[in-house]
């Protein structure tokens, strides 16, 4: 659990994984049960890897984006291609995995992050958390599976996610210009900044 949650953080050092990715199908089916990973029946297992895979998968693609334009343009410019983005390669590697995947958070940058009911309750519960406090989940959806997983914070997120004062004046601004309700700060590394999730019909 160790080794995914810190390639979870890593894969979330990219600002990307936006909102949902099939915004159509987001009916609100009622939580029957939630498990941790470890205790996830047999017949959710399937379901609990694929989620798996798929947050790896998208970080795997967006880690470059971010990591080359923090490096080559700095963290204005990397606001600017979390913006832009973020969304179109969320889609794109939600249709290729056949469900919908996600990031949301209990203190939101973009809005269209907002948590679907099924993850209410447990982005509510584990609000201002460190992320050694919290375990990536199993939701038995009735006709789907909801799958969620930490997003820890690490040192570089603290650029653009941290306190007012350790945010660069330009990033304050672009912020400001481009997210006017932005909550997403305040967090330190090792601070629980969001989730994964992802929620698969079941077959
Ligand atoms: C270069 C600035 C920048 C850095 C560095 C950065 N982020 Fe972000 N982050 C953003 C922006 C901009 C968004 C909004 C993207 C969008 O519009 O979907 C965002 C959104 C998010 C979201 C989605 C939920 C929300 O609030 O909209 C999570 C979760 C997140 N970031 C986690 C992290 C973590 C964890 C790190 C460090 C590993 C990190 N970010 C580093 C700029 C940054």
């Amino acid at each position: 659990m160790r080794a995914l949650t810190i390639t979870l953080a890593i894969a979330s050092t990219m600002c990307f994984i936006a909102a949902c990715t099939h915004q159509e199908a987001n009916v609100e089916p009622a939580v029957v049960k939630s498990y941790s990973f470890e205790e996830t029946p047999a017949e959710l297992a399937g379901y609990r890897d694929q989620a798996k895979g798929a947050f790896q998968a998208v970080g795997n693609r967006l880690i470059p984006r971010l990591t080359t334009a923090l490096n080559e343009g700095g963290p204005v410019e990397a606001v600017k291609v979390c913006r832009d983005v973020a969304q179109p390669l969320t889609d794109e590697a939600g249709k290729e995995v056949g469900f919908a995947v996600g990031r949301t958070s209990h203190k939101l940058r973009n809005p269209a992050s907002a948590p679907r009911d099924w993850i209410k309750q447990l982005v509510a519960d584990s609000a201002g958390k460190k992320g050694s406090e919290v375990k990536p989940m199993v939701f038995d959806l009735g006709d789907r599976v909801g799958v969620a997983a930490p997003i820890v914070a690490v040192e570089m997120c603290v650029q653009c996610h941290g306190s007012d004062e350790q945010l660069k004046q330009e990033v304050k601004q672009i912020l400001a210009e481009q997210y006017p309700d932005d909550n997403a700060r305040g967090f330190a590394a090792g601070d629980l900044r969001g989730w994964f999730w992802a929620e698969l019909p079941k077959k």
